[in-house]
């Protein structure tokens, strides 16, 4: 048997695939477009493995899709192909509106033709799972219950407008025509291979580059921590025992305000990497201009995935950021590689 996995080059994705073929024997195809976020080098340790194909293809490529599909029997697809950045969003929403509307489309469009040709059996067992994200959901005011399945989507970004999109046609497909689909919303993950255009790898890398660490407004927003690895795990259970047509929050009931997240990363940096010349990292930190529409609080309450799936979040915050930092530190060659030329530019832009 095999899986199609989408946008399998990203930080997400290139963790699930190598957790998948480090625990199970079933082979992946990875269809991806290889975008600015996408790198190969992340599964460069699978070059031998004959168990895992690279694609080099977008999702909207419903023909590409078809052929994959077809040529490796496909029992399940596993999307994570997305345009993930929110200040990217902010900056040109369009592509987020291709790929993650019209291309979670596309490839429906493509997995459905499949679908209808199996056999019963194979019909049955087949699954469509949808990664997806707690920001759907809006924003959450400080003592308001955390986020789940049943909260109503109010997405306030582009990013998120567009992942609601997707959430929808997705759902539709299972309601219309009766495919197997699965959503998982998650909360923000870290962890190795994660572009550092987000927080925790931005402000390990701008550290170590002796560069100003941007917190945005106030820096009190707070998001709900979990270690990609962990997310990963949430997945594998959903894919095998999640229950077609229904959604899944995934979190990891870490919450940490922005400013407090910068803060931890800079006590571990003095830690293990001192500044040469004695004071702290955290005497770079500077309070930028807010992101427009900045939603204040993500929560998310796992009760239904912890229930039905005997789920449960393996590593402390604490523990997983500090691993976090190491794997920056002792990879300094991947991070120069992706940090150079389109990385540069949209630095240069963001926080000038
Ligand atoms: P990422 O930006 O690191 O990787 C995205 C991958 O998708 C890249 O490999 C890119 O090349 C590929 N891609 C982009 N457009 C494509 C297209 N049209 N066709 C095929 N491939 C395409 O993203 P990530 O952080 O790994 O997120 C993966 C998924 O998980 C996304 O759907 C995201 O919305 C969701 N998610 C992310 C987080 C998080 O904290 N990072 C949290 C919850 C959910
Ligand atoms: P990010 O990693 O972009 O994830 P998301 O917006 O999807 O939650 O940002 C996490 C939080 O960190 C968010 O509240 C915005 C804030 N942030 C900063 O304060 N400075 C920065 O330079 C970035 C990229 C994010």
């Amino acid at each position: 048997m095999t899986i199609l996995v989408t946008g399998g080059a990203g930080f997400i994705g290139s963790n699930f695939i190598l957790d998948w073929l480090a625990g199970s024997g079933e082979a992946v195809v990875n269809l991806d477009k290889l975008t600015y976020a996408g790198n190969p080098r992340n599964l460069a340790s699978l070059a031998d493995d004959q168990r895992y194909r690279l694609v080099h293809a977008g999702i909207e490529d419903s023909a590409a899709t078809a052929a994959e599909l077809e040529r490796h029997a496909i029992r399940a697809v596993v999307n994570f192909a997305a345009e993930t950045h929110v200040d990217r969003s902010i900056a040109g929403p369009r592509a987020f509106v291709a790929t993650n509307v019209v291309g979670t489309l596309a490839l429906l469009e493509a997995v459905k033709a499949y679908w209808e040709k199996l056999p019963q059996s194979a019909r049955a067992a087949f699954r469509f799972l949808h990664i997806s994200t707690d920001e759907v959901y809006g924003s959450l005011g400080p003592d308001d219950p955390p986020f789940c399945e049943t909260t109503p989507y109010r997405p306030n970004s582009p990013y998120a407008a567009s992942k609601a999109a997707s959430d929808h046609l997705v759902r539709s497909f299972g309601e219309t025509y009766g495919l197997p689909v699965l959503i998982s919303n998650c909360s923000n993950n870290f962890g190795p291979y994660q572009f550092p255009e987000k927080l925790v790898p931005l402000i390990i890398c701008r550290a170590l580059a002796d560069e100003s660490l941007p917190v945005y407004g106030d820096g009190r927003q707070v998001r709900d921590w979990l270690h990609v690895a962990d997310h990963c795990a949430a997945l594998r259970r959903v894919l095998a025992d999640g229950r077609p047509g229904e959604a899944y929050a995934i979190g990891g009931g870490s919450e940490r305000a922005n400013i407090d997240v910068v803060h931890e990363i800079c006590a571990i940096l003095d830690r293990l990497r001192p500044r040469p010349d004695g004071r702290s990292y955290a005497d770079q930190i500077s309070f930028v201009k807010d992101r427009p529409g900045h939603d204040r609080r993500y929560a998310i309450d796992s009760t239904k995935l912890q229930g039905e799936l005997g789920w449960r979040p393996r590593q402390s915050f604490e523990a997983a950021l500090e691993k976090t930092v190491r794997w920056n530190l002792d990879n300094a060659d991947w991070v120069a590689e992706v940090t150079s030329g389109e990385y540069r530019r949209w630095i240069d832009r963001q926080y000038a």
